[in-house]
């Protein structure tokens, strides 16, 4: 490739690299400074909507009683009988294989593909609360406090340095995403996913409008879309699925957003997103990682197994 690219195309992709190199080794300690300045001038309770940071504990309602209900009742119904299929499932694959199929049962979860399912996460009226927060938070930091959600996003906020840890993405991913993965994706690290990194991308025509294919930093993805613009369907922007590399699928699958829906993926999943053709849309992503799968099987993105460092992780259920 370097030859290729001839002299000067090698040294500014090896200054490129090297920029990247140094960003991603600094990226923990300024972005937790980052984290606890925005928290410190920004406190929760000051914001337009602090309730939007907390998701209820299975069982417990609704967390604040001003809040609309912030879990769609299809969620919690599924990650409730996630829960008690594995509870009772033994570990072999032949057990752990029936209450997967038990959970597909379930008709709020629709396989669309092998390994790619859909279902409701967040109500209507909850998606668009998120949302506002959101944009509000975007029009109000200053640009020194905002970071780019990932190397291939451009618009979006990285919601894990804005407060949305720990009481929304780290519910999210204990409670109800492990329990589903761990049925869904037993080989891959499904049931030992233990942080994660949460964001939001925006498409617009003035912003990113598409998305090249790529896998994900990532065991498992959950991708749930905030807003849609309404055009009947005209909008695009759907997400097209390839298949693993070296495991084509025969076509690509496709997946339109919906709001409040999830489409949950492995990470090592190729996908794309295709041109968004008028309108917005944004997405809320959680990366789901496995500190126990990639010290075994390698980093997702890297491959390596010795000297991870690994986000704040969060306790067991
Ligand atoms: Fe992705």
């Amino acid at each position: 490739m370097l030859e290729y690219l001839g002299t000067s195309g090698s040294m500014a992709l090896i200054a490129h690299l090297q920029r990247e190199k140094a960003t991603r080794s600094a990226m923990d300690t300024s972005s937790i400074k980052r984290k606890q300045h925005i928290l410190q001038q920004y406190p929760l309770k000051s914001r337009p909507c602090p309730g939007v940071y907390t998701l209820p504990l299975p069982h417990n309602g609704a967390a604040d009683k001003d809040m609309p209900q912030s879990l769609h009742s299809a969620f919690t119904d599924l990650t409730m009988l996630a829960r008690k299929y594995l509870a009772t499932a033994n570990t072999d694959d032949k057990s752990m294989s029936a209450a997967r199929d038990r959970l597909l049962l379930c008709p709020y979860i629709k396989q669309i593909a092998s390994n790619i399912f859909t279902f409701p996460v967040f109500t209507e009226e909850f998606s668009r609360q998120v949302m506002a927060e959101v944009d509000h938070l975007r029009d109000h930091l200053p640009e020194s406090l905002k970071s780019r959600p990932n190397s291939m996003n451009n618009h979006g906020v990285l919601l894990d340095e804005v407060g949305f840890t720990e009481g929304f993405s780290d519910v999210l991913l204990d409670q109800y995403i492990r329990p589903m993965s761990a049925l869904l994706y037993p080989e891959n690290g499904g049931g030992t996913l233990d942080h994660h990194r949460c964001f939001t991308v925006q498409y617009a025509q003035d912003k990113d409008v598409s998305l090249a294919t790529h896998f994900d930093n990532a065991e498992v993805t959950l991708n749930i879309n905030l807003s849609l613009t309404d055009m009947q369907g005209q909008q695009n922007g759907d997400l097209l699925f390839h298949g693993k590399q070296g495991e084509p699928r025969p076509q690509p699958v496709r997946f339109q957003h919906r709001i409040g829906w999830g489409v949950l993926h492995l990470g090592k999943e190729l996908h794309c997103a295709t041109p968004l053709i008028a309108g917005e849309r944004t997405n809320l992503i959680m990366w789901c990682r496995s500190a126990a799968w990639r010290l075994k099987n390698g980093c997702a993105m890297c491959g390596e197994t010795a000297g991870l460092k690994f986000a704040h992780i969060q306790n067991s259920i």
